[in-house]
């Protein structure tokens, strides 16, 4: 670690929080994605306030001028970013040994925050936003610098508070105390609808952390890759017959933006034909040229061919069709093409302002509508979501399985007043991917997106990592019950191919799925290569919220969850105050994340591993309760799968008691009510 007698620039930046002398005003930066102009809601009053709140953190000599740039910002942008405060350094997890710190967990935190703000993997870098169009990491700049200032003076015997972004400051605490604790978007629940986010965002009190964006633990585009081939994997499972091959079948998607864009790749991982149609030309070139997606397709008929010699072929590929989808889905119907899986990633969390393109209508002309006629564009959305579900039903009915994807679909496409409900009129026709794949095959048994970030930057670290990872998994899928087999093995060939896949971007990190004991088995082999020397600096571990244990969200994590608890949020904040005290380096909780603010509360971790004895002890600590806190919930919830794991790691963990449900028959709740007049579907 860096001493104060030979301190680089970098470091010396740091160490000095907010600039001494006033930095000058930022030009625009063309060169990276901005943010969109957010909505102005604030009145005359709160416009001041907010330019009070952000002068807080600056010396009133320069109050004068920084009152006019910031009031600017807000006209301008819809927020104060405070630009002209983003330090002049490059932006990038540099390894470990850089940071200017008194303790090793700072250090990785740094390091876990520059990753996150790294214009390679941040969507709008300048804005610290990482991902999903509003994942802050900090509101503004200020905040980051006091954040690495106080990270770099922190003691074992401290702890950060962090505030949506804003460090409250350091308190004392004691060495086995998390170093830094995380809140992002904890509102008063009634005040929590879209709208006070753009205010109280505005106002410079609150901000939307996403998941993995406002608590430093995003890995770039590996995370959903790896979270959409265990999907899609799955799911061609539920519909083929054990033992036949995917090459050759067909899964008709859209979406090449973000997150959708990881379709193709996944697909092609899988091993089947990956159809995706994206009616953006931009977002589809880029992807084609990032080899995401292996063949662009501009025309339907050439689209059609190409599909059936596909099929014919038996092959493995992905194909973008760059147009609308709707007219992909109802094509396919009269070509009479067979589609084993059918799913959508348009954004729909975000209907009317650009997530989802009507079909009829081009890319740029749906643009201007939305902006020139609203209502009309909105009536074009809702007809083109009954088209798309029409053709969908049709193709279902010839033997497709569809799943929503997490993107509002199917709740958009019911609002729309497309046929999208079941007989009994309350569910849909159609299953989550969690209520009907990640639920019941890797939730419900403690599988999860685990995940390490190799502090020293080394890619033979990494590689040194994975092979671990894959002895571990193979040690285990040799004993493995029949029931949690598969995940073994589907884990084992991802982490065999992971680094042929080329999917690192931004620090060395890996992500897989596994279990409480995968989890910890993993973290044990690192723990003794870092002692050994085998691995050359400290690993963080860490997970996306997006798990076991760590998000209640109604209709995404938790939509596998039928007694009625899908609507409380006691598990993620159970999960956060646990861990807290069995070992976490650093802990989070979230408002938001996935799908929306007030939608979900999410959790999660950082765990720094550096070979130690009180590291072995927090991991085999933390890491169990993380992960069977969830089993438990989703157990008392009466899940099947659940109660079997949480009983198999009843009989190997003592001090594990857990409250077993008793189940009821079904005939003993017949005839014990009258149907209610008054009762209204949720
Ligand atoms: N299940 C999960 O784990 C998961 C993870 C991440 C995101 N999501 C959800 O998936 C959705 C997509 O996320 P993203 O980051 O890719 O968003 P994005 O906005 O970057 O990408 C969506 C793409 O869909 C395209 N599109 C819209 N309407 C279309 C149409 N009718 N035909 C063809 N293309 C069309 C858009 O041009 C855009 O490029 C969001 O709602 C997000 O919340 C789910």
């Amino acid at each position: 670690m860096a001493t104060s007698v030979d301190l680089t620039e970098f470091q010396a930046d740091i160490l000095q929080g907010i600039p001494e002398k006033l930095p000058p005003r930022a030009s625009f930066n063309p060169k990276v994605s901005h943010a969109p102009k957010r909505k102005d809601l604030l009145s005359l009053e709160e416009k001041k306030l907010a330019i009070r709140n952000a002068l807080r953190y600056f010396p009133k000599k320069w109050h004068p001028e920084l009152a006019g740039d910031f009031a600017e910002e807000l006209k301008r942008y819809g927020r104060i970013y405070m630009y002209r405060f983003k330090p002049a350094y490059p932006m990038y997890a540099r390894p470990i040994g850089e940071y200017p710190a008194k303790c090793r967990a700072a250090a990785a935190i740094m390091l876990m925050i520059q990753n996150n703000l790294d214009p390679a993997v941040a969507q709008h870098p300048e804005e610290l936003i990482t991902y999903g169009g509003n994942g802050s990491v900090f509101q503004n700049w200020a905040q980051y610098l006091l954040t690495m200032q106080y990270l770099a003076g922190m003691t074992e015997a401290q702890t950060l508070h962090l505030y949506s972004g804003h460090p409250m400051g350091l308190f004392p605490s004691d060495k086995n105390a998390p170093r830094v604790v995380v809140t992002n978007g904890m509102m008063i629940p009634n005040y929590s609808k879209p709208d006070d986010w753009e205010r109280y965002n505005a106002l410079g009190v609150t901000q939307y952390g996403q998941m993995t964006a406002g608590s430093y633990m995003y890995i770039g585009p590996q995370g959903i890759v790896h979270g959409t081939t265990i999907t899609v994997m799955n799911a061609f499972r539920k519909v083929l017959e054990k033992g036949s091959k995917t090459e050759g079948k067909v899964f008709v998607t859209s979406g090449l933006g973000g997150m959708s864009g990881a379709q193709p790749k996944a697909g092609n991982i899988v091993g089947c034909i990956t159809i995706c149609a994206e009616i953006n030309p931009a977002a589809a070139h880029k992807r084609h040229e990032q080899g995401w997606v292996d063949e662009l397709i501009q025309d339907l008929d050439l689209l059609a061919k190409r599909t059936r010699k596909a099929i014919d072929n038996e092959e493995t590929i992905s194909l973008a069709y760059v147009g609308n989808v709707v007219d992909v889905w109802e094509r396919f119907l009269e070509e009479e093409l067979s589609i084993q899986l059918g799913s959508d990633q348009t954004s729909l969390h975000n209907p009317w302002a650009g997530g989802y393109y009507p079909a009829g209508l081009t890319y740029e002309e749906a643009n201007s509508l939305m902006v020139a006629n609203p209502d009309l564009f909105r009536e074009k959305v809702q007809e083109s979501l009954r088209r798309q579900v029409a053709a969908i039903n049709k193709h279902a009915s010839r033997g497709m399985y569809f799943f929503d994807y997490g993107n509002a679909f199917l709740l958009e496409a019911s609002r729309a007043g497309a046929e999208v409900y079941a007989e009994n009129g309350i569910d849909f026709r159609y299953p989550s991917y969690v209520q009907d794949i990640l639920g019941p095959m890797c939730f419900d048994y403690g599988f999860g997106p685990f995940r390490w970030v190799c502090t020293s930057g080394k890619p033979e670290d990494l590689k040194t990592t994975d092979l671990l990872a894959q002895k571990v998994l193979e040690s285990l899928y040799e004993k493995a019950p029949d029931e949690i087999a598969q995940q073994l093995q589907d884990n084992i060939k991802w982490i065999i191919e992971a680094d042929e896949n080329r999917l690192v971007v931004g620090s060395q990190a890996r992500i897989l799925y596994a279990d409480a004991e995968g989890r910890i088995r993993i973290a044990e082999a690192f723990n003794k290569a870092i002692a050994d020397g085998e691995i050359s600096a400290p690993v963080v571990l860490g997970r996306d919220h997006h798990d076991v244990s760590g998000t209640d969200s109604p209709f995404r994590e938790t939509s596998n969850i039928y007694d009625g608890s899908r609507y409380t949020a006691d598990m993620a904040i159970h999960n956060v105050i646990g861990d807290s005290f069995r070992g976490a380096t650093w802990v989070s909780i979230h408002n938001g994340g996935g799908v929306g603010w007030g939608e979900v509360i999410n959790g999660g971790f950082g765990l720094l591993l550096d070979g130690s004895d009180k590291a072995l002890n927090n991991l085999r600590n933390m890491l169990f309760f993380d992960v069977n806190n969830g089993i438990s919930r989703r157990g008392w919830a009466r899940n099947e799968e659940a109660l079997f794991a949480i009983q198999r790691e009843m009989k190997r963990t003592p001090g594990l008691e857990f409250t077993l449900p008793n189940l009821v028959e079904e005939e003993t709740l017949e005839g014990l009510f009258t149907e209610n007049p008054n009762f209204n579907a949720p």
